[in-house]
């Protein structure tokens, strides 16, 4: 990669990547999934993915890019010359980044609409069935919908034209502790005024009669989705990363933080749902964009909290479609040899394109909204939904797996071990050979069972 940069500190990285880890992955998605799936015995399931197969497979991109100090498609083919079938992993990872881009900016939109409705006042004194009215009247508007992902595109572009490291690294180090003290204050005070201790109870109970096979499913899909897993992105990212670093222990930071943020966005929405059975949620998709503007609305300082949370939410959502891009313009530069500007604006113009169906199918256009391509678990699934479905439940683990097979099988110990440990600073516990257990075969193996069960081949 010509424009191959390096972060200015380890932090920088860990700032970085939990910057792609953090977005509406954990916001936006991860409350209406864990609602959906009954909570408590979801987020068990959820927790023990994040452990077992999330975190060996973090670790196994970022070490696989510094080792290759390439691109995803690349830094296969250098790392295991000869044997051209690894650069699929990194096809189907640029494949990713672009299905999964197209409809993420959709939602990265609506943070912008609800940034300057919270600036201008538009929920003052409005009832919770009218905010409720108002999302689904958004979500129908055409010229909004696509409008809002035009430019949330567009920003994606302007930040990946220039090259993320500078830019990014500096406003990541004032604007992730920013969102995180936000989430605590919103934590506490939605805790307080609402129902604390049934959304604990709900998030945390472990009646696993609740559990079905397609929650098992959708957990391990969301911990590769919000982790920014098997796609290359955090390959990317680990390539830029300098040798002093320990990634045992940076990979884990990044995990919990992201776990951390999932949880807290939880315990923001569930006490204000609970505690005011008038709010609509049966449109679960959006229930951050109906639940948070009631609470902001009669919480003291409401008119400054808003405006400024769903700026930053949308931040982190940029950080997120920042990394998104950029591993589908590193392979454009890398292997079609496009200079970095043409790059990228040609795959946002293609990306943006491709997401206006995204945009349209939740409301906005009554034919395409009637209209399923896919279905889970019985349930038709619209345009919008089907490119979530195919993207977290089967690219990215099957991504996930190939790269953990690589890793645990295609590299060599000793490479292994040597980029495991320079730069190691703690945890003794977190060593090359408790990784090499988990990578060979404790996280390919759980992926390829939840596989083989979505493919009918084994029931459960
Ligand atoms: N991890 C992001 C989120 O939770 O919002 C989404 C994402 C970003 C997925 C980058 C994959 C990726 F490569």
């Amino acid at each position: 990669m010509g424009t191959r940069g390096r972060w200015g500190t380890k932090f920088g990285f860990v700032l970085a990547a939990a910057g792609s880890a953090i977005g509406l992955g954990n916001l936006w998605k991860f409350p209406y999934i864990a609602y959906d799936n009954q909570g408590g015995p979801f987020v068990l399931i959820y927790l023990v993915c994040i452990a077992l197969v999330g975190i060996p497979i973090m670790i196994a991109e970022v070490l696989v890019g510094r080792r290759a100090n390439r691109n995803p498609v690349g830094a296969f083919h250098a790392l295991s010359p000869g044997q051209p079938l690894w650069r699929i992993v990194g096809w189907l990872g640029v494949a990713s980044g672009f299905v999964i881009l197209s409809y993420y900016s959709v939602v990265a939109g609506w943070t912008l609409e609800y940034s300057i409705r919270s600036i201008t006042g538009y929920f003052v004194d409005m009832e919770a069935t009218a905010i409720t009215q108002s999302f689904v009247e958004f979500l129908g508007n055409p010229i909004r919908q696509v409008g809002w992902h035009f430019v949330f595109i567009t920003l994606t572009v302007i930040v990946v034209v220039g090259g993320v490291s500078k830019g990014i690294e500096r406003w990541t180090k004032i604007l992730v502790p920013l969102l995180f003290s936000i989430l605590i204050v919103l934590m506490i005070y939605s805790m307080r005024v609402g129902e604390g201790g049934k959304a604990l109870a709900f998030l945390f109970n472990l009646d696993f009669s609740t559990i079905t096979a397609h929650s098992v499913l959708e957990a391990l899909g969301h911990a590769f989705f919000t982790l920014s897993l098997g796609m290359g992105a955090m390959l990317t990212y680990g390539s830029y990363l300098s040798k002093d670093s320990d990634i045992g222990k940076a990979v884990l930071t990044i995990s919990i933080l992201d776990t951390l943020v999932a949880l807290v966005a939880c315990l923001i929405m569930y006490p204000i749902i609970f505690a005011n059975p008038e709010l609509d949620i049966s449109e679960s998709i959006g229930i951050i964009f109906t639940t948070l503007p009631y609470i902001f609305q009669n919480m003291p300082f409401g008119q400054i909290v808003s405006p400024l949370f769903f700026c930053l939410m949308a931040f982190a959502a940029l950080t997120s479609t920042i990394s998104l891009l950029e591993v589908v313009v590193s392979y454009a530069i890398d292997e079609l040899k496009w200079d970095r500007s043409t790059a990228t604006i040609l795959t946002g113009s293609i990306i943006f394109f491709f997401g206006v169906p995204s945009a349209l199918s939740n409301g906005a256009v009554g034919w395409l909204s009637g209209l399923t391509l896919l279905s889970k678990g019985g349930q038709k699934l619209n345009w919008f939904d089907s490119f979530d479905y195919l993207a977290s439940n089967w690219m990215l683990p099957i991504g996930g797996m190939m790269i953990a097979l690589f890793a645990g099988w295609a590299m060599s110990y000793k490479d292994k071990k040597e980029e495991f440990e320079t730069g190691k600073v703690g945890f003794a516990w977190l060593n090359v050979n408790l990784w090499d257990v988990l990578i060979k075969f404790v996280a390919p193996v759980a992926v390829f069972l939840v596989l083989l069960y979505k493919l009918g081949i084994i029931n459960g």
